[in-house]
């Protein structure tokens, strides 16, 4: 009699070094800066384009990865825009292969034309409007759902370490199909695996072995479909098109940090926005068609990745007159753009009800635009309406440290002590 069975799961090996901690190193990659707004303000009134490293106004530790390109610094609303939507002059490979490639491999951010758009066409596929939204009830709820279960009752709670650094990586792992055992794991090596950047070996230990899980996880669904994002993107076609296995192996390195990290992010300066502004909070509470405009002010106001690069392709190339020379690496600064005086009235105030004419520049623009914001819309929208349904009375905690934003590339506060009910 022949009997069936099934494939065991693939299971991730941790760092052969226990005792590493990548989350105590996370403030080395990302800066410590309290408040780089002031230094981007003033820079941007001087001019559009400073020669320098954006990363070397705020820490002097080394960017081993970045090598010796001459950096220049873009500043402000329409030179931003300019940069992110001109990828034949300003491209990605040569500014990612050095970071992300390392990393991550051959993902879609370190690929320019004609294969970026060859192969984005293919992941766009898994990641519209109406296949995102299924994920709010059959995914997110979920993970939401068992986070606020452990405080709703208890009146007081940290949303950071309780809630926002959990959730959107809750998120990943049930559309991994992770065992609960793994995650931990699993979100160590993800946030180790960028640490090559400040030249930390567990970087590429840390990838190698994200490497084999996924390769064990994308044979396991082809072996066994499931309707899960894995069998999707193992399975997805355009114009009769596969995606390669490296491809997406690269795409899944990066899933924690494009998809996690930018979302405990927004979400937790977005809170730190409302609390800190409680008439706009009661407002929201009162009336839920407000979420969209409060997401994009969060957004807007301290976008998670405030600052991205881009390589100068070629000769004679000006901004706003200031000649940057083919070779440069362009520091670009998303968040100047996001607080442009000239486009946002009063930019450093955080106002849900501000006017929405211009759009703001939080998921980028051009080829490269975010690919999962319309995830991150419907985890986020999931996420305030729980807190704001469930913890009722909700506001900061006048015996505990207010909140403080931190980092100068990608920002968050470590902390958000609330009291409710
Ligand atoms: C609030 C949450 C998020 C923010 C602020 C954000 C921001 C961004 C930005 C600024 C870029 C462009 C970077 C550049 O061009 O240099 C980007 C690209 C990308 N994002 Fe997001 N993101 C968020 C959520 C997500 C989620 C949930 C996913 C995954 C499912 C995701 C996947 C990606 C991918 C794959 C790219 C690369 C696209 C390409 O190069 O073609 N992001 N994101």
């Amino acid at each position: 009699m022949n009997v069936a069975t099934a494939l065991p799961p693939p299971r991730l090996e941790d760092l052969a070094d226990k005792s590493f901690n990548p989350f105590a190193l996370e403030r080395l990659s990302h800066g410590d800066a309290d408040d780089p707004y002031p230094t981007i303000h003033q820079l941007a009134a001087q001019a559009t384009v400073h020669k320098g490293s954006y990363r070397n106004l705020f820490t002097t530790v080394p960017y081993v990865q970045m090598g010796p390109l001459d950096h220049y610094m873009v500043f402000g609303y329409e030179a931003v825009t300019r940069v992110l939507t001109e990828p034949e002059t300003f491209t990605n490979h040569e500014a990612f292969k050095h970071n992300l490639g390392v990393s991550f491999g051959l993902s879609v951010s370190t690929m320019d034309a004609p294969l970026h758009s060859r192969y984005r066409n293919i992941f766009q596929k898994a990641f519209l409007p109406n296949i995102v939204a299924k994920w709010g009830e059959s995914v997110v709820d979920p993970v939401v759902d068992e986070l606020m279960g452990k405080f709703e009752t208890t009146g007081e709670a940290d949303l950071v370490e309780q809630f926002t650094h959990h959730y959107p990586f809750g998120v990943v792992y049930r559309q991994l199909g992770l065992e609960p055992d793994q995650a931990p794991i699993f979100h160590k090596l993800a946030i180790a695996q960028v640490q090559s950047a400040i030249g930390l070996p567990q970087g590429a230990e840390a990838s190698s072995k994200l490497g084999r899980f996924f390769q064990g996880l994308l044979d396991l669904r082809r072996a066994e479909p499931r309707d899960d994002l894995i069998t999707h993107l193992a399975t997805v076609e355009a114009d009769g098109e596969r995606l390669p296995d490296e491809v997406v192996i690269s795409f899944l390195r990066q899933l924690m940090n494009t998809g996690g990290d930018t979302t405990y992010r927004g979400t937790s300066v977005l809170l730190v926005g409302l609390l800190s502004n409680p008439d706009q909070l009661a407002a929201l509470a009162a009336d839920r068609s407000l979420i969209p405009q409060t997401i994009d002010e969060g957004l807007r106001w301290e976008p998670p990745v405030l600052s991205t690069w881009r390589y100068v392709s070629k000769d004679g190339v000006e901004i706003d007159g200031y000649p940057v020379p083919k070779g440069a690496t362009m520091n670009v600064n998303i968040g100047s753009a996001n607080r442009d005086p000239s486009k946002f009235k009063d930019p450093d105030a955080f106002d849900i009800f501000r006017d929405r004419k211009v759009r703001h520049l939080a998921f980028a623009s051009g080829p490269h635009v975010c690919i999962g914001q319309h995830l991150a819309r419907v985890e986020m929208t999931r996420a305030l309406n729980a807190l704001l349904d469930r913890l009722p009375n909700l506001r900061l905690d006048p015996d505990k440290p207010a909140p403080d934003i931190r980092g100068h590339h990608l920002r968050v506060p470590d902390h958000i002590y609330v009291r409710f009910g």
